[in-house]
């Protein structure tokens, strides 16, 4: 009896869909359920072996069904057998297409044949255990503030003189453990996972693996708080092997910070984030619904909505814009550009004449995208609705809004062309534009040394050329609008008077064709192309524009103390040249200034917590240089495990390429091979004997091009990496600027990225897949002559069934 779903499909391509059911499971289905399962945010792929076992299972379970007898075997063969032999009488357009079959079945195996054996090199894979198994040690643990014992409590009463009962005294005292566990979360833990607590913090464009998102119901809500607690104290050093430590930027709060403070800022986490520590004795998580009333219909222009968005103000505000809305909330000594002062109702993002508030859209758009490049974040995670309420709170602080306004807006919206872009580029030198912000755009221009705001803070020329940074966005619509409004409180002027509307636009269009497309995003891998004879040496090297690049993104140093949110450099371009004997690499960045003197002071004193406080009107006395460092990994790690980004692990070592500006400038061989185990130790120049690379920078129009040059091997081997075809090596970028007061560990840095030098095709590979052409071609000549002169099977005929 033949099973039911043989009764109308043949058999022959029942099989075929088994297999490649079987297939598209391993592939894709499985993957994807594992994500599922183990709450990943990317597929974990079968290991390669593994799929191999199971498709061979498949292909023999397949072979024995079918072939159970002669009945079946002669069934399965029907078509193939039916397509051989052709149809009774002969079309010319039959024997064509099987012709054409007979053909690419030799092609197609050659191919997959020549595929599986050139090493591919594709970014690594990164299997990551969301939440490994907490230590013993730590299980236990109970948050003090959350829960607190009547002693505690009690003895809080007294020494603050609190009145009351002991249950308003423990509601004040957990209010209180509340608001300085927001200050610590908001100092210390922003720069990575956001003000909201959404991991979206502004150096969260520099990491490959992306900060945690308390909001996200998977995270911190499914996990006890003694879960937490233990992660925050050991990091990402102090994950296991499967936890993937390496990539982690989570740095160990144990040096930095108290168990109390540790555990208030775990409080404020859970409660920024709205959700709610899972308790150990409940398994599902729970999401808090305090915010609901506010998706409520919108309340009319009350004092009691005027109470909520006061409400929404403190908790999310108050600390950098401040309790009176001045801008001197507790973070912002350690913030560049300094938040909004509410009361002088002054704007940057307008579409309001110049000198004027913003309009209530004005202000919805920015509270919602927030202001790239600074610490502005967006509050998506807040209803519009919170938003709107927060806003109307935010007006109460400056009568500028009982203003009238008058909106500027472009009558039409037109679209860039060649000549409308000549034209914008001729209106930018008669404007003047580049006296601030450069030729190039890159903000480089004479007058940005010396700019500051109504305050009296320094402020930088926009580099109009990273379209990822404008804080006003990145199309021309937008461009329009910065140059037509101005940017209140700042150098930037308004030229809606001093520009017809046609001249405008092409200004916006010739700024915005300024912008570059060597933006980070996805990529990791460099791909650097084997050249004949000499690598490039000069950083001008016309051969430097054929070669591809990774753009690699940059955050600030705020792993170890002292920690540096206020970064100069994003990104570096990277590219890479290899000849039979060396390898160059080209990085190039913007800095607006160049720096070629270095006079260090001495290092700075930390705030309240682990950051430096950011002075943005002392006159410096230093004088730092510009720097760029080339990270690699001694030896290169085989396995998954790799050092710490940031400096290697102990045991796990790396090697330093770092060119220095003042060298170069002085004639210097520019590079100084460095070696470090891990940023708890210094960084120790190598010996000599060692110093085997040499480069060369140049610095034009804000924007730095530096070449480093190596033979393929080192000269000692113990001490650097040995470049191979066909390897993917693991490679991360730091770069200093000085004017920005950049130095030591106050720096930019990367993650790992990875550079694979590009392989010629091994001859192995050729010969290989020209054999199974050759085979494949064979066996279809005996089955055509089988199938043709005898026929493969006796029994009834085949064709006419
Ligand atoms: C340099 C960036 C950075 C800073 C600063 C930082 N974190 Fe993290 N944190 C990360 C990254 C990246 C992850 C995700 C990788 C991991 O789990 O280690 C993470 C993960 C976590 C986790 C684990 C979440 C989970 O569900 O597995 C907790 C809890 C945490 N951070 C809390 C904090 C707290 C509290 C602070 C401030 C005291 C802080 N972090 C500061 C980068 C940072
Ligand atoms: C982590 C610090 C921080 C937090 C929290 C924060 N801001 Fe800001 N905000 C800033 C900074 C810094 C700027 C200035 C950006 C600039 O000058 O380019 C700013 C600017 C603004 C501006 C002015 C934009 C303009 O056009 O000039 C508004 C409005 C604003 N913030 C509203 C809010 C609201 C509402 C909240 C709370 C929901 C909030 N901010 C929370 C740091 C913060
Ligand atoms: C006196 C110096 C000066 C001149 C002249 C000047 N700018 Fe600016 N511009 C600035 C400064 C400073 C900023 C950044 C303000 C900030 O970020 O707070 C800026 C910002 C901008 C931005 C906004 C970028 C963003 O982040 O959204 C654009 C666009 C811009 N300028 C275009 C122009 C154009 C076009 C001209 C000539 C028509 C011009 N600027 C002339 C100083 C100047």
């Amino acid at each position: 009896m033949r099973p039911w779903w043989t009764g109308r499909v043949p058999l022959f391509w029942s099989v075929v869909f088994t297999l490649v059911l079987v297939w598209l499971v391993l592939t894709w289905a499985l993957p994807y359920a594992a994500m599922w399962v183990t709450g990943g945010d990317r597929p974990l792929p079968v290991p390669g072996a593994l799929q191999v076992i199971y498709l061979v299972l498949a292909l023999v379970g397949a072979a024995v069904y079918v072939s159970i007898s002669d009945e079946s075997m002669r069934e399965f063969l029907r078509p193939l057998v039916a397509f051989l032999r052709g149809p009774a009488s002969g079309e010319q357009f039959f024997r064509l297409a099987r012709l054409a079959v007979l053909l690419l079945v030799p092609v197609a195996a050659g191919a997959i044949v020549h595929a599986r054996s050139v090493p591919a090199v594709g970014p690594p894979t990164s299997l990551r255990i969301q939440h490994p198994t907490i230590p013993g040690a730590y299980e236990r643990l109970k948050n003090p503030f959350r829960q607190p014992t009547d002693e505690a409590v009690k003895k809080w009463m007294d020494e603050t003189k609190a009145a009351g009962s002991l249950e308003t005294g423990r509601r004040a005292y957990v209010q209180a453990a509340l608001i300085e566990g927001r200050l610590i979360f908001q100092i210390n833990c922003r720069p990575c996972h956001g003000a909201a607590a959404d991991g979206q913090g502004p150096m969260a464009w520099g990491f490959r693996l992306k900060p945690a998102d308390f909001t996200d119901p998977g995270m911190i809500a499914t996990v006890v708080e003694a879960y937490a607690f233990w992660r925050v104290r050991e990091g990402g050093p102090g994950l296991p092997p499967e936890g993937s430590p390496w990539d982690s930027a989570m740095p160990i709060w144990k040096q930095d910070l108290t168990d109390e403070q540790t555990w208030k800022a775990i409080l404020a986490a859970y409660d920024l984030a709205g959700v709610e520590p899972r308790k150990p004795e409940k398994l599902q998580s729970s999401r808090l619904t305090a915010n609901a009333w506010a998706q409520s219909a919108p309340p009319p222009d009350t004092a009691e909505s005027l109470e909520r968005g006061k409400a929404i103000y403190v908790k999310r505000c108050l600390v950098c814009h401040g309790e009176k809305g001045d801008g001197r909330g507790p973070v912002a000594p350690y913030l560049d550009p300094r938040p909004r002062d509410f009361v002088t109702g002054s704007f940057k993002l307008r579409t309001t004449q110049s000198g004027e508030p913003p309009t209530d859209e004005d202000l919805l758009r920015v509270v919602t995208r927030g202001v790239p490049g600074t610490a502005m974040p967006g509050w998506t995670t807040l209803s519009e609705q919170e938003r709107r309420l927060v806003i109307a709170y935010i007006k109460t602080f400056s009568d500028a809004f009982k203003e009238t306004r008058t909106v500027v807006k472009p009558a039409r919206d037109v679209s860039a062309s060649p000549e409308l872009i000549a034209k914008g580029k001729a209106l930018y030198q008669q404007a003047k534009c580049w006296e601030c912000h450069g030729q190039g755009g890159r903000g480089d221009g004479p007058a940005a040394p010396t700019l500051t705001d109504d305050p009296g803070d320094f402020v930088q020329a926009a580099n109009v050329t990273k379209g990822w940074r404008m804080k006003g966005g990145r199309e021309a619509r937008d461009i329009f609008m910065r140059f037509s409004a101005g940017m209140d409180g700042t150098p930037m002027p308004s030229f809606v008077d001093s520009f017809s509307e046609d001249d405008r636009w092409a200004l916006a269009h010739y700024v915005k064709s300024l912008q570059t497309d060597e933006e980070p995003g996805a990529p990791v891998v460099l791909k650097a192309l084997r050249i004949a004879g000499e690598v490039p040496r000069d950083p001008d090297d016309p051969r430097w524009s054929r070669a591809p690049f990774l753009a690699v993104p940059l955050a600030g140093q705020v792993l170890a103390k002292p920690r540096w949110q206020t970064h100069s450099v994003d990104a570096v371009s990277v590219r890479a040249y290899y000849s039979d004997s060396a390898i160059a690499f080209l990085l190039e960045w913007d800095d607006r200034f160049k720096d070629i003197r270095h006079e260090s002071g001495p290092d700075p004193t930390l705030g309240q917590f682990t950051y430096p406080p950011r002075d943005l009107r002392a006159k410096r006395t230093e004088k730092l240089r510009d720097a760029v460092r080339l990270q690699f990994p001694v030896p290169i790690p085989t396995a998954f495990e790799r050092p710490h980004f940031f400096l290697g692990s102990a045991g796990r070592p790396v090697a330093l390429w770092h060119w220095q500006a003042d060298l170069d400038a002085a004639g210097k061989n520019p590079v100084v091979k460095e070696w470090a185990e891990g940023f708890q130790k210094p960084v120790s120049a190598q010996a000599d004997s060692g110093q085997d690379v040499t480069g060369r920078g140049v610095w034009k129009d804000g924007r730095w091009k530096v070449v480093m040059v190596r033979s393929l091997a080192p000269r000692e081997r113990e001490r650097d990496v040995t470049f191979e075809p066909g390897r993917l090596i693991p490679f991360a970028v730091q770069a200093w600027d000085g004017f920005n007061g950049d130095k030591g560990l106050m720096m930019s840095l990367s993650s790992w990225v990875f550079v694979t030098l590009d392989a010629p095709v091994p001859l192995t590979a050729r010969l290989s897949s020209l054999l199974a052409v050759v085979l494949t071609g064979l066996g279809e000549w005996w089955l055509v002559r089988r199938v043709r002169l005898a026929g493969p099977l006796t029994g009834p005929p085949l064709d006419g069934a």
